[in-house]
């Protein structure tokens, strides 16, 4: 039996493929390489000791995503495969929902043609728009996203909905991701942004390394402990553990289900910056600025849920996060080039 990840060469895809390897399970990645390089491949295997079997393909595309559920027993998907930038999305909506929408419906067409009844989706804290109160817990409402990256999550997850309502068999889970920063302890696997990031942490260990001469912190002005934005940032490695346990509750039940990932634990962008530079001993020059459109004061999980359903939670900690992010950015300064 084997799992197919869709997006699988991306920073939380090939994350899940090493921690799915090390449990045991034979992996499958679809991916265009539009937003990630083949390079990722060897990687995961270096790390895996195990050889995984790739399909260069766009998961829009009917007719290239048949082959690999035709020529593989595929027990369960995990769809990662979309893209990711808020400020993208905003000048190139379209863009956004044939890619991300489209991706889905391929997947989920694929699926009914070739009996394939479990799928773990990658959404995001996103969907929760501006929360009323934080911590957040998976019944507070959904909707009110400012972006169309944030809007296909959240019809993403309404389609998931409607295709498990019409089909009983069909089991769902529905992970929404919170702030994923990190990188693999050996340094082979992390995040490689497309030019300026837009994220906070790939911008610190910018800065630390030099490619980027100051941080700008979006606003000091929140309702927040000192005035910056909180967030509750989790180590990729947590959270691809998270999607085993995910892929493992999703292949015993039927229905749909809802799991925060995250720590519980929110953190200001100056935590972040002071936790950076003590751990890694490097100075990160910041200015405070204006806030930027679209963002939150306060978002973190209350991820008791996926402690007492799926038996997951978060191990490592702001220092495993800080020194992984920086270790993975000094010894790939061009990330998979
Ligand atoms: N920030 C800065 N300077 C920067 C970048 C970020 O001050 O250069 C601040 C932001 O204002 C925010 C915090 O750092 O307070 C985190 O910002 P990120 O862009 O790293 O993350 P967001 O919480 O804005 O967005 C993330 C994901 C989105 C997802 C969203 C909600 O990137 O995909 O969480 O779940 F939609």
């Amino acid at each position: 039996m084997a799992i197919l990840l869709a997006g699988g060469a991306g920073f939380i895809g090939s994350h899940t493929a090493v921690e799915l390897m090390d449990a045991g399970y034979e992996v499958i990645i679809v991916d265009n390489f539009d937003n990630s390089s083949p390079e990722v491949i060897k990687r995961i295997e270096e790390i895996s000791g195990k050889s995984v079997k790739v399909y260069a393909v766009d998961a829009t595309d009917r007719k290239m995503l048949e082959p690999v559920f035709s020529e593989n027993n595929i027990d369960s998907v995990i769809h990662f495969a979309g893209l990711k930038s808020v400020g993208e999305s905003v000048s190139l909506p379209l863009k956004y929902y044939r890619n991300n929408i489209g991706s889905t419906l391929t997947i989920l067409e694929l699926m009914e043609q070739y009996n394939v009844k479990n799928i773990v989706f990658s959404s995001s804290a996103t969907v929760y728009g501006n929360p009323k109160k934080v911590p957040i817990t998976e019944d507070m409402p959904t909707g009110g996203c400012t972006n169309p990256y944030g809007k296909t999550k959240f019809m993403i997850e309404d389609i998931l909905q409607d295709a498990a309502v019409a089909d009983k068999n069909l089991s769902v889970v529905l992970l929404r991701y919170f702030n994923p920063i990190g990188a693999h302890a050996s340094g082979r696997i992390g995040e490689m942004p497309n030019g300026i990031p837009n994220n906070l942490m790939p911008y610190i260990t910018q800065v630390a390394i030099g490619k980027l001469e100051q941080l700008k912190v979006f606003g000091n002005d929140y309702d927040t402990h000192d005035g910056t934005g909180v967030r509750d940032y989790i180590h990729v490695v947590d959270l691809a553990k998270g999607h085993v346990s995910a892929v493992n509750y999703c292949e015993n039940h039927q229905g749909v289900e809802v799991f925060n990932l995250g720590t519980g634990v929110g953190y200001s962008v100056l935590d972040m910056v002071k936790a950076f530079s003590k751990v890694n001993e490097v100075e990160i020059p910041y200015k405070i600025v204006g806030r930027r459109d679209g963002d939150i004061a306060k978002c973190y999980a209350d991820a008791s849920k996926a402690q007492e359903v799926l038996g997951w939670s978060a191990d490592l900690t702001l220092d495993d996060m800080c020194r992984d992010s920086w270790n993975w950015q000094k010894n790939n300064p061009d990330g998979y080039k």
